[in-house]
C-alpha cells in the first residue's frame, strides 16, 4: 500500500529517507517521529493528564520538581551581567521551559527546539508572551552550530522528560549538546534511571493493551492499522531498554514512492519506542565523557528520578570534575557550582 502523502509535507526528506531505512533494515521507528503531526496533540494530552497524576506516570511532576531544587544552583552559577538565553531541545508542551524561565530574568529569549512544528505551535500558545523562537530541527542528527550562544551571552540548556534516553545515542547527543555550550553555559538535564519500577513502566494503565495514539502516528501514516498489529510492551535485559513495539499479524508491504518498498513478514516485529536504561553511575559517566562537570544533581525520594546541573568544562579533562557533583537537595541553597568564569 502507498504512505499517506500527509508523510512528505510532516516530515523533511532525509527524514522520510530514515524512515524507510530504519523500518526496512532495522525494524524500527524512532521515538521522535511519533510527536509529529497528530502526534503533538496528543502529546499535549498527555502530558497535561501527567500533571495530575501520581506513581508511574508523575516524570513532569518531578521534572517541576527538581528545577525547583536545583533553582538556587542555577542563579547562583549563572553570571548576572549577562544576557541570558534558554536553548530547550524537545519542549513538548512546554511546561518545564515555563517553569525555568519563571525563574530568570523577564526578557530572557528562549529557543524551542523540535522536531514537531505542531509541539512548537503548542509550547507558543503555552508561552505565549515570552520571546520564543522555534526552531524546528532534529538534534539528533542536524547541525547545532547556529545555536551557540553569541559573545557576550549564555545559554542555559534543557534537555528534559527522558528524552535524552529516548534518542539513539545518548552519549553523541550529549556530545552533540556539549558542543554548542561555551564556558559558563549550563545544562540541566532530567532523566528517569534504572530501576526495578522503571522497567515495568509505561505511559498507560496496566492492563490497557492498546497503543496510545502518539505511539502510532507514523504506523497510521504508514497504512499499518490497529487490526494488522499486536502491541507488545517489555524491558530488555540485554539491550537494557524499555521498548514498545509491534507484532504484525499480517504481512505489509509500505511503498514509499520512487521504487522504495518495504516488505514485513506476519510475526515480525517493529519498535516504536525506547528508553535506554541507565544508573546512576553511568549517567555521571555519560555527563563526563562528553566534557560536561555534573556540579550540581536533583533526585526524587525514590532515587528514580534525576536532574543534572552541569557547566561546560574550560579545559582538556574538565569533564571528570564530575566527581565533584553534589546533591542540591542534600547540600541545600546556593550549591554554588564551578562556573567556568
Ligand atoms: C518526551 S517529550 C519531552 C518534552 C519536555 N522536554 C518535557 O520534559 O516534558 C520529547 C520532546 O522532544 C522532541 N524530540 C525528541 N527527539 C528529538 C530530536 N531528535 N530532535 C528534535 N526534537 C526531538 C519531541 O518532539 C518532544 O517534543
Amino acid at each position: 500500500m502507498s504512505v499517506d502523502p500527509r508523510l512528505f509535507t510532516l516530515y523533511t526528506e532525509a527524514e522520510v529517507a530514515r524512515i524507510a531505512a530504519d523500518l526496512g533494515e532495522r525494524r524500527q521507528i524512532e521515538t521522535r517521529f511519533n510527536y509529529v503531526g497528530a502526534g503533538a496533540g496528543h502529546w499535549a494530552d498527555m502530558a497535561a493528564w501527567m500533571l495530575t497524576v501520581d506513581g508511574a506516570n508523575r516524570s513532569l511532576r518531578e521534572t517541576l520538581a527538581l528545577l525547583d531544587v536545583l533553582r538556587p544552583w542555577l542563579l547562583a552559577t549563572l553570571d548576572p551581567r549577562r544576557q541570558t538565553r534558554v536553548v530547550d531541545l524537545g519542549p513538548g508542551d512546554g511546561t518545564p521551559a515555563a517553569a525555568l524561565l519563571g525563574m530568570l530574568p523577564a526578557g530572557t529569549e528562549y529557543v524551542g527546539v523540535d522536531i514537531s512544528a505542531q509541539l512548537l505551535a503548542v509550547a507558543a500558545r503555552n508561552l505565549a508572551g515570552r520571546r520564543f523562537v522555534p526552531v524546528r530541527r532534529d538534534f539528533e542528527s542536524e547541525s547545532l552550530d547556529d545555536l551557540v550562544a553569541p559573545p557576550g551571552t549564555q545559554t542555559v540548556v534543557l534537555l528534559t522528560g527522558g528524552t535524552l534516553c529516548n534518542t539513539a545515542d545518548p552519549a553523541g547527543t550529549l556530545r552533540r549538546v556539549a558542543g554548542l555550550m561555551r564556558p559558563g553555559d549550563v545544562l540541566l538535564c532530567g532523566v528517569r534511571l534504572d530501576h526495578p519500577e522503571s522497567r515495568t513502566s509505561f505511559a498507560l494503565a496496566p492492563g490497557d493493551d492498546d497503543l496510545a495514539p502518539h505511539e502510532q502516528v507514523v504506523l497510521d501514516l504508514l497504512g499499518i492499522t490497529p487490526g494488522g498489529y499486536v502491541p507488545e510492551r517489555g524491558y530488555d535485559p540485554e539491550r537494557r531498554e524499555r521498548y514498545i513495539r509491534v507484532r504484525l499479524t499480517a504481512s505489509v508491504e509500505v511503498d514509499f514512492g520512487a521504487g522504495r518498498v518495504v516488505r514485513i513478514g506476519r510475526g515480525e516485529r517493529v519498535r516504536l519506542w525506547r528508553y535506554h536504561h541507565r544508573s546512576h553511575g553511568e549517567m555521571r559517566a555519560l555527563i563526563a565523557a562528553a566534557g560536561l562537570a555534573a556540579t550540581a544533581e536533583a533526585s526524587s525520594a525514590d532515587g528514580q528520578f534525576l536532574l543534572v546541573g552541569a557547566v561546560r568544562g574550560s579545559g582538556p579533562g574538565a569533564g571528570e570534575a564530575a566527581d565533584l557533583a553534589v546533591d542540591a537537595r542534600l547540600a541545600g541553597e546556593g550549591a554554588r557550582g564551578d562556573a567556568g568564569e
